[in-house]
């Protein structure tokens, strides 16, 4: 069994939760799931322990009448998730600025106890991997295990960084956990939560879900480096219309995402070429399903000049929840496998920016390889 614990049951969490129920009642099948059904553990494995918001109009409710309200897919709302409620987490300001009322255990009562409190309910749920999904926050890296420490006892660390650090802390008292940082906080990419996580047995995944069109651009620029062509630049945005767009319209908050896609060309071209790649705007019509355009330039044999032009509409939260069904299992892998620390294999191939600190970002087609090489697993297709 690989219990599982949400962070932040917004629309990525719901997919998550539907998509897995569905697929355990073999109702769906499992496209956008990269590695389906080749790992050790089913779907069946995978339970759903407990889930944490601080939306008051979240808190207490079933996920069964979250997604009633919020998911729009095929097929009937699995009824096993009425047994399964949002529970409050841990505020510390993540959603300021933003239309929700929110409020957390430690606006209640004191951010020591409430940590206590949610470590207890991890310790008797027997909680293996926690996800993290909450709304994107403007936070930079610790830099140093002491100043971590530090900013725990101060209470000086944003939410993320408090989830993360309470895995930790979890995984050194109770049993060994995963985090999985889908989110663009640098978790993985912290030198002092690598060596917190080494430290207390733990495994961290992140950051930040590759989905959409960045793993797309990295597949093309790999393909245009390959066949040594010179790209003169990128330009490539993304409109949306849910929540984490309308977050992500806020400067400070959008900002993360840019430092997340931002050393993506030159560590997979070898050079700099100008570009322009985030999220650029909210529109509400749009909903989940977000359009995203770009235009690669490159010089090829004889300095002529080709452009590619891509226009998308993708499902943006679908996409993530499909990563995550691999990443939980992944994590309970990493685990057993007593991979302290991070996978950088895992963060290539899942994430936007590969931790540990200082890792490149590589095509997804050569992550992919990698990936299957830690798991001792091979591509079929692939003559050896
Ligand atoms: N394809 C994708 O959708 C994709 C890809 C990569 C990363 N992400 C990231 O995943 C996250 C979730 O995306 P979403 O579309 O589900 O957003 P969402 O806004 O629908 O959900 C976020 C949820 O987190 C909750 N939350 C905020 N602060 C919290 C806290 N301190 N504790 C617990 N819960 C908290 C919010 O109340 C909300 O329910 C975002 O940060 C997003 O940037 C999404």
């Amino acid at each position: 069994m690989i219990r599982v614990a949400i962070i932040g049951q917004g629309l990525v969490a719901t997919h998550f939760a539907v998509g897995l129920e569905r697929l355990k009642n073999n109702e769906i099948p499992d496209h956008g799931v990269p590695l389906g059904t080749r790992l050790p553990y089913k779907y069946s494995d995978i339970e759903i322990a407990a889930s944490y918001d601080i939306d008051e109009s979240k808190i207490g409710k079933s996920l069964y009448e979250i997604a009633k309200k919020s998911y729009e897919g095929p097929g009937e709302i699995p009824r096993a998730l009425k047994d399964i409620y949002v529970r409050r987490g841990i505020h510390l300001a993540s959603t300021r600025g933003l239309p929700i009322k929110a409020r957390g255990r430690e606006e209640e009562s004191d951010l020591k106890i409430a940590v206590e409190e949610i470590i207890g309910e991890w310790s008797e749920l027997g909680v293996d991997v926690v996800v993290n999904v909450m709304t994107t926050e403007p936070v930079e890296a610790v830099g140093s295990i002491e100043k971590l420490h530090r900013g725990f006892e101060n209470a000086d660390l944003t939410a993320s960084q408090t989830y993360a650090y309470m895995a930790a802390l979890y995984s050194s008292r109770y049993s060994s956990a995963a985090f999985i940082n889908a989110i663009p906080s640098p978790i993985a990419n912290d030198p002092a939560f690598i060596e917190l996580y080494k430290n207390s047995r733990a495994v961290v995944f992140g950051d930040d879900g590759a989905t959409g069109a960045t793993p797309l651009t990295a597949d093309l620029l790999e393909h245009l480096y390959e066949r040594g062509r010179r790209v003169l630049g990128v330009a490539q945005f993304n409109i949306g219309g849910n929540m984490d767009f309308y977050a992500l319209n806020m400067p400070e908050r959008n900002i993360m995402k840019k430092i997340t896609k931002s050393s993506m060309i030159e560590d997979i071209l070898g050079y700099h070429a100008p570009n322009y790649i985030r999220p650029t705007g909210y529109l509400e019509p749009l909903g989940d399903k977000k359009f995203v355009a770009m235009i690669i330039e490159y010089l090829s044999f004889g300095e002529f000049k080709d452009e590619l032009y891509i226009v998308a509409r993708i499902n943006d939260s679908p996409a993530l929840a499909g990563l995550l069904v691999d990443l939980v299992r992944l994590g309970k892998l990493a685990i057993e496998r007593e991979a302290y620390g991070t996978v950088y294999e895992v963060n290539a191939f899942y994430m936007k920016k590969p931790g540990p600190p200082g890792s490149k970002v590589i095509s997804k087609f050569h992550a992919y390889l990698k990936l299957l090489k830690w798991l001792k697993l091979r591509d079929h297709r692939i003559p050896e």
